[in-house]
């Protein structure tokens, strides 16, 4: 099939590379001449495992290209993806000025029956609004169907997600539309539900806020298991054995971050509120999240305190592992509330530190390594749970530390083995351990 996919974001590249991948002839649209330009050059605009690789392939091939011009690719496809950013407003609101921009080009461009999938991130009830558009604003009239198609990749897996979903929602007004989609997935083999254009669009929403809540519902436990004196870990294994909870999205911690899960929760809110109903339960969830950072950092105060005078090695930046992404990244947050404490900090991650720099204090000494933000530090926090930081060697790492004082806010050491190791150790959830 012919294919254009509009943004060249996260989920424009990844869908574009796999389409293309099954043998599609994908064409992928970015009015960001720069963006296209790297792109064509082979350079990656966004860190993730196998993109690189795959896109090199489908472009040697012939199968992928890159574009400004949008008119151009809309008349040679015969499905156009829009996958371009939907940010929050300051008041949390979804600005869908990007979407409509796209449908009202793809609306002058048309020339011939198109189905256009909306796969980027809306309410409930921008289908509708895309349809709109392209009705008003076609040069000529010819017929077209709008679908919505939500993803549901995680940024670090991003390949693995789209060439193995759990599911692939299509929300099509007729199965008719809805096939011409089938047809295009049909390669990768996974479940897949039809449902109409606005359910498919809560489905996306019901999800990455039901996602959100098992983190701050976890979060919450943990901070309960602190004083208890329970175990968060032995608490997790026992409620993820029940299967209708599940052990997933349980990893106690910092919150969330990123740049679907905190902005998703604020939309469905404003969405919940527009249409009248007054959301508690997400309100708490986003709520408990916000409270995450300042929590650790109190934490780290009493037993540190005063924190004026020290110096803190943060490892881990990024808002999860395995992405240089610092969207709504904890690490700022906690990096943040450091600096104005008086902390000195230093940083280290293994590739988020260069646009981190752009986000964090310019007194933020940025480290080559672990053991280089380790030098001198009273304390070291893991932030992010980058393997690497699994896989330190401890003893070089302690050796370094003015104090051997760790808070490991992502749980990845066993409180026992670093006892062992001579360390006085934080986590979340957890019974502190010393020496
Ligand atoms: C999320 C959804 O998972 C994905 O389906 C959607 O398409 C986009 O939003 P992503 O933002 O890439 O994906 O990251 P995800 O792996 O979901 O993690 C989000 C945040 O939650 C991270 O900050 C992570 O550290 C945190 N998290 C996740 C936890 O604190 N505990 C968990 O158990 C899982």
């Amino acid at each position: 099939m012919n294919v254009c996919v509009v943004g060249a974001g996260y989920v424009g590249l990844v869908t574009g590379a796999v389409f293309s991948d099954l043998g599609n002839d994908v064409v992928c649209v970015d009015k960001v001449v720069a963006r296209i330009e790297s792109l064509r050059a082979g350079i990656m605009p966004i860190y993730e495992p196998g993109l690189e690789e795959m896109i090199a392939r489908n472009v040697a091939d012939g199968r992928l290209s890159f574009t400004t011009d949008l008119e151009d690719g809309v008349r040679r496809s015969e499905i156009v993806f829009i996958s371009v950013g939907t940010p929050a407003k300051p008041n949390g609101e979804t600005d869908l000025s990007a979407v409509e921009e796209v449908a009202l080009g793809i609306a002058r461009a048309m020339d011939s029956y198109k189905v256009i999938v909306n796969k980027s991130t809306v309410p409930v009830g921008t289908g509708e609004l895309v349809r709109d558009i392209i009705m008003k604003n076609q040069s000529r009239p010819v017929s077209f169907d709008v679908v919505s198609n939500p993803e549901f990749l995680r940024e670090g897996s991003a390949i693995e997600d789209t060439l193995r979903p759990d599911r692939i929602v299509i929300g099509a007004p007729t199965q008719q539309v809805a096939m011409t989609l089938l047809e295009l997935y049909a390669p990768l083999e996974r479940p897949m539900i039809i449902t109409d254009v606005p359910s498919a669009e809560m489905i996306k929403y019901a999800s990455n806020s039901f996602l959100a809540m098992k983190i701050s519902f976890i979060n919450a436990i943990a901070n309960i298991c602190e004083v208890a004196g329970a175990d968060i870990g032995q608490v997790i294994k026992g409620m993820g054995l029940d299967r209708r909870i599940g052990p997933t999205f349980l990893q106690a911690g910092l919150g969330f971050g990123g740049a679907c899960l905190p902005k998703d929760t604020d939309s469905l809110l404003q969405t919940s509120a527009a249409l009248g109903y007054d959301f508690k339960l997400l309100k708490a969830v986003s709520e408990i999240n916000r409270e995450r950072a300042a929590y650790f950092v109190g934490k780290l105060r009493k037993v540190l305190a005063p924190l004026d005078d020290k110096i803190i090695a943060v490892l881990g930046l990024a808002f999860k592992p395995n992405t240089d992404d610092m969207r709504e990244a904890k690490s700022v947050e906690v990096i943040r509330l450091l600096h104005e404490a008086g902390v000195t900090v230093k940083a280290y991650d293994p590739v988020a530190g260069e646009n981190a720099k752009r986000l964090l204090p310019d007194s933020v000494r940025f480290c080559a390594s672990s053991y280089e933000a380790a030098e001198g530090a009273d304390a070291l926090a893991v932030v992010t749970e980058w393997n690497e930081f699994k896989l330190l060697n401890m003893e070089r790492l302690r050796s370094r530390m003015r104090r051997p004082l760790v808070f490991d806010c992502r749980n990845i050491y066993e409180p026992e083995r670093m006892r062992r190791l001579g360390f006085e150790y934080h986590s979340v959830g957890r019974k502190p351990a010393s020496p």
